[in-house]
């Protein structure tokens, strides 16, 4: 087994809202877990060729457990589904070693929003931001207060007085508003889908917030998705030389894979990063949710389990 990979076991799974559930994992020998910090996930090895990525949001100074939160997604290519229906308490889970691409930064005080279960790694944050005596503020929007996972946690955490629910069916959060009465050297974390996401920086461009105090991490991605006009192309690979065709509606990562070329991956959604490649010539069409707009805009790497081509073909480092 790979050195990084750790064997756990679910330790309790609870309900946490209409279709959330939430996984206490710990060690199966009994020894401590590795360290985390806050905006931490783990890979779940959910079955066979089915890892899934989860934001730990339990304290991030335990080391006798992970707690994650899932949400049954409808759209779920089978990670969450399988999560749900199969992965009861007493079960033995193949996870990684946690992996943090979503820090907390030194801020004089910080603004988390959640959107969903966008709030798993806001509430390890809010836990840290809390222990350390910072200044902070946790807007947590979600459908409906059915809908809102680990309520119960944030109305009697210590920092409860910190923590403002928004629900759509009855009053959504008020962006702009919430935005303008900010001090200006507040940090902003927000995780959530990808429509929250776009909503916050869209509203946070408009109020001119510095882009260096936005952090920001997608859940779920709709990257891998066929965009309608998808033309073939080719992509060459620089060991072989040999070139391979990539029709409308196959992923890079797929083809090379079928041809036996292997490329780590592991959301296949663009929000890991583990499949990153190096492109040589060509110019991608980038359709990953990983890379920041800087490292897109430099062509030189890109996401071959979403992402496509902008010019006939791709010379990639492989
Ligand atoms: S496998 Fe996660 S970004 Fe490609």
């Amino acid at each position: 087994m790979n050195a990084d990979l750790l064997t756990v076991r679910v330790e309790r799974r609870d309900n946490e809202a209409e279709g959330i559930c939430s996984y206490e994992l710990v060690s199966a020998d009994g020894t401590p877990l590795p360290a985390f910090t806050a905006g931490a996930h783990i890979d779940v090895h959910v079955a066979p060729g089915l890892v899934r990525q989860y934001s730990l949001c339990n304290p991030p100074h335990e080391r006798h457990r992970y707690v994650i939160g899932v949400l049954r997604d409808p759209a779920s290519r089978g990670g969450s589904q399988a999560m749900h229906e199969q992965i009861r308490a007493g079960a033995a889970l193949t996870i990684s070693a946690p992996r943090n691409h979503f820090p907390l930064v030194n801020a004089p005080r910080s603004v988390l929003l959640a959107g969903g279960i966008g709030i798993t790694p806001l509430l390890a944050m809010a836990e840290t931001l809390s222990s350390q005596g910072a200044q902070f503020a946790l807007h947590y929007c979600t459908r409906s207060p059915e809908r809102t996972a680990f309520r119960d946690r944030l109305l009697s955490a210590p920092y409860a007085a910190q923590v403002r629910f928004h629900h759509d069916s009855v009053q959504p959060l008020d962006l702009p508003a919430l935005l303008a009465g900010l001090e200006r050297d507040t940090h902003i974390y927000f995780c959530g889908p990808a429509g929250f996401i776009d909503h916050v920086k869209a509203s946070a461009a408009a109020a001119g917030w510095p882009p260096e105090q936005l952090h920001l991490e997608y859940f779920g991605a709709a990257a891998a998705v066929p965009i309608d006009g998808d033309q073939p192309f080719e992509v060459k690979l620089k060991s072989s030389g040999k070139c391979y065709t990539i029709p409308p509606g196959v992923t890079v990562l797929r083809v090379l894979n079928d041809a036996g070329v292997f490329v780590p991956a592991s959301c296949e959604q663009g929000v890991c990063g583990t499949c990153l490649t190096r492109v040589l010539d060509g110019v991608p069409d980038h359709r990953d949710l990983y890379l920041t707009e800087a490292e897109q805009a430099a062509n030189d790497i890109f996401a071959p389990c979403c992402s496509r081509s902008k010019t006939a073909s791709l010379l990639l480092d492989l």
